[in-house]
């Protein structure tokens, strides 16, 4: 696409632009390039004020943009509709952020536009029964991950176009995570979160690395998350959003992305106008997605606990690939599963934010996380962040169960 490598060349500039302001010039010497680094030389409570910087500067240029990659892209050749709402998304690793404080924003949170601001603060709507924190199990904001949703539960329209541009290099692990295998299934979201509802079981995440300056263009009505940045490298991109028509709503949506522009307008240089789609004006006629509760996944109960010695009974041995829930007395839930080189008993939750492994998919003796998207080893417990492990217990299979030792380690290497 024309011109996009000297925009990405200019983004570059001005997040170290504004790190001369917010650090002084040797944070950029000890930078030395690399965005990867950026978490060694800025706080995180200062990347807030770097991505009103970077954005406001470049406002123009990325709305330039986003209409680019609807004519060259997207083979757009109407007038179509730009979101003035503009993510710069640097999210510090995970082991850094979740040390952050409460009060430090969350880097998926975009702007728009300064003419608009006190008109959006004013249409702002709190829902009781949304409530981020409590999915988000105390994690500071800036140690988020987006669950697995669809935009169209976050206030967008269903027919829009996401456009993920890399700045910095964008790791599998640090990256976006789509569930293609999912579009057309019929999926609940959970009020509480806005993502998918648990109980419904996930294929393996497909995952989305990008060298920097690499641009990812999809659609968000396909099951999508972020992945946990569990790398050891802060992540940069940009999003931004295209809509083929002018957005309607999900009328089960509290929320709704209601300032927009025009591709027409862009082009022509008129950057003054902004379009107010007032939600309760613009609401989608199709029905609105299932919602539903979150819900535990069906677990077995012990016939037997004999001091730390689980006895479980089942009506046949587990098959390869099968794995069951397992219930303790005291709320804890194991999970049981049949892999490729023996039976093994894990903790059945995310140590991350307590999701039920039971609905996450496996691939190559990886078990991920339905959520955050981790990759569990099966054998082990262990994933690629050392704060995040499940624990494994001794297992031995008996006449007619299996018995769970939990005080003993399962095995750390494949039998
Ligand atoms: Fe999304």
């Amino acid at each position: 696409m024309p011109g996009l490598d000297r925009l990405h060349g200019r983004v570059v500039e001005r997040i170290l632009g504004a790190l001369v302001e917010l650090k002084g010039p040797e944070a950029v010497t000890t930078l030395g390039g690399d965005l990867g680094r950026l978490h060694h030389v800025l706080d995180v409570e200062d990347v807030g004020p770097l991505r009103d910087w970077v954005i406001e500067s470049l406002r123009g240029d990325l709305l330039a943009l986003a209409v680019q990659v609807g004519r060259w892209a997207l083979g757009w050749t109407h007038d179509f509709h730009v979101d003035d709402y503009l993510i710069l998304r640097i999210n510090f690793p995970y082991a850094l952020a979740r040390y952050a404080k409460a009060s430090a924003e969350n880097p998926g949170i975009g702007r728009v536009s300064p003419a608009v601001r006190p008109i959006a603060a004013a249409r702002r709507v709190k829902n009781p029964v949304y409530d981020p924190s409590a999915y988000h199990r105390d994690h500071p904001p800036p140690a988020w991950a987006h669950g697995p949703h669809l935009d169209s539960w976050t206030g967008h329209s269903r027919d829009g176009f996401n456009i993920w541009w890399a700045i910095g290099d964008v790791p599998p692990e640090a990256g976006m995570v789509l569930y293609p295998q999912l579009t057309d299934a019929p999926l609940a979201c959970d009020r509480r979160s806005l993502y998918l509802a648990a109980g419904h079981p996930l294929p393996p995440p497909t995952f989305a690395p990008l060298a920097a300056g690499e641009m990812l263009v999809f659609d968000p009505e396909i099951l999508h998350g972020t992945h946990l940045n569990v790398t050891d490298r802060t992540r940069v991109a940009i999003s931004l959003r295209l809509n083929t028509a002018r957005p309607t709503f999900d009328p089960a949506s509290f929320y709704a992305r209601e300032f927009w522009r025009t591709a027409g307008d862009i082009e022509a240089g008129r950057l003054d106008r902004i379009i107010h789609l007032k939600r309760e004006d613009h609401l989608a006629s199709d029905a609105p997605d299932p919602v539903r509760a979150p819900t535990l996944r069906a677990a077995i109960a012990p016939t037997q606990v004999d001091g730390a010695l689980v006895w479980i009974t089942l009506d046949q041995p587990l098959a390869l690939g099968e794995r069951i829930a397992v219930a303790l007395n005291d709320d804890r839930r194991l999970m049981l599963v049949r892999a490729q080189d023996g039976l093994r008993a894990l903790d059945g939750a995310c140590p991350h934010y307590g999701l039920d492994l039971m609905d996450g998919g496996v691939e190559a003796g990886r078990l991920y996380c339905p959520g955050c998207a981790i990759g569990f080893d099966m054998a082990t417990g262990r994933s690629s962040c050392a704060d995040l492990v499940l624990r494994t217990y001794g297992v031995r299979e008996t006449a007619d169960g299996v018995v769970i030792a939990l005080n003993e380690a399962g095995p750390t290497a494949p039998r």
